[in-house]
This record gives C-alpha cells, structure tokens and sequence, in this order.
C-alpha cells in the first residue's frame, strides 16, 4: 500500500507565505534536500524528505537522516541569504516558543535547555542561490543517534515527550521565516543582528574556537564572531566553539 507522505496536508493547505513555501515539493527519499535545492531550486521553495541518503552537515559532516525521525528540508532563495544566519535559528526557536525553550549555540545550532542539540542548520551558496537547509530531531529515542552522539543529541520527543507533529512544525517554521526574510528584503540585516546575538548570548563570552582563544567582542554584520585574543582582535566566520567560562 502506498504510504502518505507525512507532509501532504501541506500541500494541500500551503502557508500563509509571501515567500518562504511558494512551492512545496515532498519526497520519501533523496540523496540531500540542500542538493536538490542548488541544482533545482527556485526562489522560496521548499523541499521535504522523509529520509535523506546523503544528508549534509557543517564542516563536512554527515547528518543522520533516518525515515520517519525527523524534519529534513530546505529553503531556497535567489539571492545570496544576506542575515539568514540570523534569521533561521530565530525563526525555529520563535515557531517552537509555545512548546519548549531553544537556546542558539553560536552560529547556528539550536539547543534545548539541558543543552542537547535537536536542530541543525546549513547554508550553501552557488552562484546566485542560497540553500538554507534545516534539520530537527523530532521523534527520534536515544538508541536511534549514533552512540557517539547520544549525549549530545537529543530530539524533541526524547527530551520533552509528548507528542510533535512534523507538519505542524514545519508550517510554523515556514511562517516565522517568511516575516523575517521579507523583514530582511525590507530593511536589511540590521533589525536581526541584535536579537541574533542576543540569542546565543556570546558577547562577552570566553570561548575557544580551533586554535583561538579569548573574549568575543561584538558580531559582525555576516554573524562573524570578533575575538579579542590579547593579542590583537581576531575574526572566526566558522568552527566549533567550547566556552571557557561554563555552559
Ligand atoms: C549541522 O551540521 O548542524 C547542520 C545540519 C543540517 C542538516 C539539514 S537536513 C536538511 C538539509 N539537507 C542536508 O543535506 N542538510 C540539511
């Protein structure tokens, strides 16, 4: 028996976007959602699987992408995602606010409370589009990560309990981002820097990141990270932080 698509009540009711959901296109499996977005994409679409064969994280890594566990997708713009850093991860935490208390871990994870990690988010640019790819650990127990990420990461249901509807979620997600993508072809970058930075709660902060150590000073307009290191200010566009002053 064919098995319905986990998102097919979105395509049949869309958003209320201007953008952001334009047009919706759901597989069962594909290599990479962000994949298809570069080679296929069009300005404000959105591409959902329910399992990814090849799923991409930052700094080279592989996102587990089991069927059935998660939110795997990918938004696409035709311009080059000016303050998507920002606007993504403030727009997850805004559409889960009612539900649950999501900190962003500089650039862009989003953490629960008891710091597990349940969202991930890569951007990825070719010529003149920007895949923002979104990935949300929903339904998954803890045996389901792999154990060398089971302290680390957690789902919404793991963590929370209760019951999470994927296609809820994910029209919420798509609502918040469509006001602060059209906030951001309005003003600019500027009006979600500072809530951005409030977010992850890093100025000030002393940190590590590779080889550079010390206090961050400010967020550049791309959501760099300017490092006084003693030694002279130092600018970190990516990597893995650790703080050093606690969690
Ligand atoms: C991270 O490393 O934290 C970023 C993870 C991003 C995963 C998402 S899932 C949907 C989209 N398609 C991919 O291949 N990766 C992103």
């Amino acid at each position: 028996m064919e098995r319905q698509s986990p998102y097919r009540d979105l395509q049949d009711n869309p958003p209320d976007t201007q953008i952001v959901g334009r047009e919706i296109v759901t597989f069962d499996v594909i290599d990479s959602t962000n994949t298809h977005g570069l080679r296929h994409g069009r300005d404000g679409m959105v591409i959902v699987a329910d399992r990814q064969t090849a799923g991409r994280g930052r700094l080279g890594h592989t996102w587990h992408s089991a069927p059935g566990l998660g939110l795997w997708f990918t938004v696409v713009f035709e311009d080059k995602g000016d303050g998507l850093p920002f606007a993504a991860p403030l727009a997850v935490r805004d559409a889960l606010a009612e539900r649950c208390t999501l900190r962003v871990k500089w650039p862009n994870d989003l953490l629960l409370q008891n710091g597990k990690k349940v969202c991930g988010i890569l951007l990825e640019r070719r010529n003149d589009i920007t895949v923002l790819g979104i990935g949300l650990n929903v339904h998954h127990a803890r045996d389901d990560f792999p154990p060398e990420l089971q302290d680390k990461a957690g789902s919404l249901e793991s963590e929370l309990g209760g019951a999470w509807d994927r296609c809820e979620i994910l029209r919420d997600i798509l609502t918040q981002l469509d006001g602060k993508v059209m906030l951001i072809r309005d003003q600019g970058v500027e009006p979600l820097r500072a809530p951005w930075a409030e977010a992850c709660g890093i100025i000030g902060r002393k940190i590590q990141c590779g080889k550079h150590t010390g206090t961050v000073v400010n967020i550049d307009s791309h959501g760099a990270l300017i490092l006084n290191t003693g030694g002279g200010d130092q600018i970190i566009h990516s990597g893995v932080i650790t703080y050093l002053d606690g969690d």
